[in-house]
């Protein structure tokens, strides 16, 4: 086994962000999960099934093969071959991925891609059941939380930077109902591994929060 960082945590807490400068300091391979739950979403969108005929879902993840490699240590997504590493970063992927990740067999499409790689070399990972079910042996887990406030506040920024015209209730109703989402269902819920240290960005800097989870893989 390689040595596993997990960061799970609700959406739009800085997973990502904070995911890959750590694997970049450390010389370690970022492993996005929730782009493969977001690769197989716009396979269902593609092929037009809804999220509630669950016969539809199972069948169509038999159909799609993902993948993923790294050019410049930057991580590609493959669905059936296709790159489609900026097309799976659409809203109505992400919230299909929130939907559709709720089923089991969903979820064990991608297990064993997800362990392999954290088998074969030093990743740090992220999602949302990486430290309670996908790799529970991690050396070290995170759980990632900001306030609904701080991560509306973030997603607003980042979408007016890019030009995007976008209504601030509207994202925090739509984090709000996403976390719902992701810690109520089922399978997998969101929440914090009891071994998992927990870090709220609220009001910490991207620095302040790599710098602590640095810490943590040296204690
Ligand atoms: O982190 P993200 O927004 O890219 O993830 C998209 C969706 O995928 C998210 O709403 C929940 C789901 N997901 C999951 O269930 N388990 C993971 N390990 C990662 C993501």
């Amino acid at each position: 086994m390689g040595y596993n960082i997990a960061i799970d945590g609700p959406a739009g807490a800085g997973k990502s962000t904070i995911a890959r400068l750590l694997a970049k300091r450390k010389g370690y391979v970022y492993v996005d999960t929730g782009a493969m739950y977001r690769a197989l979403a716009l396979y269902f969108l593609e092929q037009g099934i809804r999220p509630e005929d669950r016969e539809a879902v199972v069948d169509a993840c038999r159909k799609a093969e993902v993948a993923i490699s790294y050019e410049d240590g930057v991580q590609q997504i493959y669905l059936n071959r296709r790159n489609v590493t900026s097309q799976i970063r659409e809203e109505a992927v992400g919230n299909m991925a929130s939907v559709t990740s709720a089923i089991p067999e969903v979820r064990a499409r991608l297990l064993d891609l997800q362990r392999q790689l954290a088998k074969e070399q030093d990743v740090v990972m992220d999602g949302r059941d990486i430290g309670t079910y996908v790799l529970p042996e991690a050396q070290v887990k995170v759980y990632l939380t900001a306030s609904v406030e701080t991560r509306a506040d973030r997603r607003y920024k980042e979408l007016t930077e890019k030009g995007v015209s976008c209504d601030y209730e509207e994202i925090a109703r739509d984090i709000q109902e996403r976390d719902e989402r992701d810690m109520n269902r089922e399978v997998a819920p969101l929440r914090q591994a009891e071994d998992a240290v927990l870090v709220d960005s609220s009001d910490m800097t991207i620095e302040e929060v790599v710098e602590k989870i640095e810490g943590l893989c040296e204690g």
